[in-house]
């Protein structure tokens, strides 16, 4: 539609009719798609705003439902004003890949954009027009359940991948594209001791270095709608926060699109304590520039009380309902209210084999080998194999956040047997997936066989028989994990390690005294004690998704070879938590400093280094990295420098290796991070071959928030470190000179 077409559309809404358009209710409102009024009694909003609801997030049922509701809706509509259908797909539709901290570890954002090309095709086809995602929440706290939705704790890479997100689902915002819209803004990945929604409490320098970027690189990107987190920062909940979505977010970065609450964040600012009822919480929230209010009533009762006492502006929801008109000219819908979607379509693009194929090419690089001691890895031909445990033959491989995605996919039993025979295969239960279910508070009962609760008795029964199993067998592959909904939103824990009882397993397994391999599934970093870190292999598998199981069968086939590369620090015990690479030095360092003995920042009971470390990952081949170079020791100004190094395989088969680039500022007029990812190349390296890999080191790289908050660079001398993780690198030194 054309502006002045538009414009003469808004002029002809009334006050109550701009309002409802802010208006957003979930799926669970349409029973069937039919006007229901159950879930609107409960929420306290009359059928007038419902007739004349500006949005709908996770209506199930696909093209078909969407176009029901969309037509029963316009039927009714005065203005014929479409509405707007939102969904969560942040990591899939009914292909659903790796978890986003899984895809984290690729280090490969061009195929991360093509992945999200597949989830706008899927999604839009089944009547989704815009998407809460990417999630750009960085998290260095593996003890908050979110961890899955992050891709880690770089704020470099993340912007990488947030950006590629983006530009892959809008595209060009043709008919198989959705609107994004990041999220959680901000610093949502940072509450404090990693409890869900807990207050966030950081410098203004932390939050604009290392938890901004990510969510800039969307804006910057052309992400068209933003999400503000639940919680507070430094006092002030996010959806009501002026600085944070106006002052920041609209008139420093720019940004003219929409604002979405996430779920029902305007009425947390009452139990926040930051407004004392529902009608200031609204007026905070639209004096912040929220445009549109999910699933609560506090706009559409609210706003024109208030307005009529005086107390906010009229302009300010015109300001909204306008952008929001926009956002949906935009994506088409006055010509087209269904856009794309497209039953018979739905039909032959959702799940296709060629998405299920990219599924697998993005899980087998998200898949973090941790250990392969002796070469257990990849299993021989012919082996007989033991495989036990509670992920053994268990499809809940989506993860917690993938609310469309196919359900009935197979398991790694399934997939292996096809891979190596299912003759070489034995299999064992082991134990269920949860243990002692009594310490999760309030934690609902599982009910299928591989999560149900088993007795002590239970559990020494299928131990036997998981022993004796592995005693017919060469090598185990033992499959252990979190539950899938003990990780992802509302799962913050403070013990991250393994269930004991599947840890009583090992213990067991490791006495038949057959090497084992430990492939783990989960939502976050664990804490690894001594019996699995004992295993003679381990293999990080995430919650890896519709062909998880498939990528994994040709990783331990040694079919394929692993190249992924953490994207988030293992600790080594909890006490470590928070712990991240990119931290800034003290005046004490524990491996440098002069003061010797007690007197250094560490800690007596345990190393201060990570158990692994950020950017680090295995391959069946082994990198040699040699020659690193700079084309010059001073970097003027404008110029750049070029960093070259040399990577030899010196292993017996081809690989990929992920070559990052740090820098770290010597000195600074702040304390600078004791190194800073920069780069990445992934470069495809054949068995004897070496290649050469040139960075380009410019000083924009350099910059940071100085003494005085200007973003600049300071001249001086800098450290370029390029290696294989965050912990093994070769270095060179340069000056900036301005
Ligand atoms: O998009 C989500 C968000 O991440 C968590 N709360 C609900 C929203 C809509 O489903």
């Amino acid at each position: 539609m054309e502006d002045s077409k538009l414009q003469e559309l808004f002029d002809s809404l009334t006050l109550k009719e701009k309002i409802y358009q802010m208006v957003q209710l979930s799926g669970d409102f349409f029973a069937n798609t039919e006007f229901v009024t159950g879930p609107l009694e409960k929420v306290g909003l009359s059928e007038e705003v419902f007739e004349n609801l500006g949005s709908v997030y996770n209506i199930f049922g696909g093209a078909k439902a969407m176009k029901d509701l969309q037509k029963k809706y316009l039927e009714h509509s005065k203005h014929k004003i479409p509405l707007l259908f939102l969904g969560d797909v942040i990591y899939g539709y009914t292909t659903s890949f790796p978890i986003t901290l899984a895809y984290g570890c690729t280090w490969d954002p061009e195929m991360i954009e093509n992945m999200a090309r597949i989830i706008a095709k899927e999604a839009s086809v089944s009547g989704i027009q815009g998407t809460f995602g990417p999630a750009a929440d960085l998290v260095r706290e593996p003890r908050w359940g979110r961890c899955l939705e992050s891709n880690g704790e770089d704020p470099y890479l993340n912007s990488r991948y947030t950006a590629a997100m983006v530009k892959g689902l809008q595209g060009d915002l043709g008919e198989d594209t959705i609107a994004s819209c990041v999220k959680h803004f901000a610093a949502y990945g940072a509450p404090i001791a990693g409890r869900e929604y807990n207050s966030v409490d950081m410098s203004e320098r932390t939050l604009r270095e290392v938890y901004l970027p990510p969510y800039k690189a969307a804006v910057d990107a052309g992400c068209l709608m933003v999400m503000p987190s639940f919680n507070s920062i430094n006092g002030v909940p996010s959806t009501g926060n002026k600085w944070l979505l106006k002052d920041l977010l609209r008139d420093e970065w720019g940004f003219e699109g929409v604002t979405v609450t996430d779920y029902s964040g305007i009425k947390e600012l009452v139990d926040h304590g930051y407004a004392k009822d529902n009608r200031h919480a609204a007026q905070l929230a639209l004096e912040a520039t929220v445009d549109i209010d999910m699933r609560t009533n506090c706009y559409a009762n609210e706003l024109i009380p208030l307005i009529e006492e005086g107390k906010v502006s009229e302009d300010l929801v015109n300001d909204a309902c306008w952008r929001i008109l926009v956002l949906k000219n935009k994506l088409g819908l006055f010509e087209d209210p269904y856009r794309s979607a497209d039953e018979l379509k739905e039909e032959s693009i959702c799940n296709t084999p060629e998405h299920v194929d990219f599924a697998l090419k993005v899980a087998e690089k998200s898949i973090v080998l941790l250990k392969n001691d002796q070469k257990v890895l990849p299993l021989q031909k012919e082996q007989q194999i033991a495989l036990i445990g509670p992920y053994a033959d268990n499809p809940t491989l989506n993860g917690f956040w993938s609310p469309f995605a196919r359900k009935d996919i197979p398991a790694l039993k399934k997939t292996l047997e096809d891979k190596l025979g299912a003759a070489n295969v034995h299999y064992a239960f082991g134990c269920p997936v949860l243990g002692d279910h009594s310490i999760y508070n309030g934690f609902p009962v599982p009910k299928t066989p591989y999560d149900a609760i088993a007795t002590a008795e239970e559990l020494e029964k299928y131990g036997e028989e998981a022993v004796q199993t592995a005693q017919k067998s060469d090598v185990i592959v033992l499959a252990l994990g979190e539950h899938h909904l003990t990780s992802g939103e509302g799962a913050s824990k403070t013990d991250i390690s393994l269930p004991k009882h599947q840890i009583e397993l090992l213990k067991k397994l490791k006495k038949t005294g057959k090497p084992i391999v430990l492939v783990m599934f989960n939502g976050r970093p664990l804490v690894l004690g001594e019996e699995e870190l004992g295993c003679d292999a381990i293999v990080e598998a995430w919650f890896p998704g519709t062909a998880g199981a498939a990528a994994l069968a040709n990783i331990l086939s040694g079919e394929t070879n692993p190249s992924a590369k953490l994207s988030m620090t293992f600790p080594r015990n909890m006490g470590q938590i928070p712990i991240y690479y990119n931290h800034l030095n003290t005046g004490r360092p524990a491996k440098t400093s002069t003061h010797s003995g007690r007197f250094l920042s560490r800690y007596i009971d345990s190393s201060n280094d990570p158990m692994f470390p950020f950017g680090y990952g295995l391959s069946y081949t082994t990198f040699e990295y040699s020659n690193l170079t700079l084309s010059s020791k001073v970097l003027e100004g404008t110029g750049a420098i070029t960093a070259s190094i040399e990577i030899t395989n010196t292993g017996a088969v081809d690989g990929e290796e992920v070559i990052q680039l740090y820098i770290h500022d010597l000195v600074g007029s702040v304390v600078r991070p004791v190194k800073e990812l920069k780069g990445f190349q992934r470069v495809a390296v054949k068995a004897n071959e070496t290649v050469k890999a040139e960075f380009q080191i410019t000083e924009e790289m350099l910059r940071f928030y100085t003494s005085d908050m200007s973003y600049q660079s300071e001249a001086g001398d800098f450290e370029v470190l390029i290696g294989p993780s965050s912990s093994e690198f070769m270095t060179e030194r340069f000056e900036l000179i301005q």
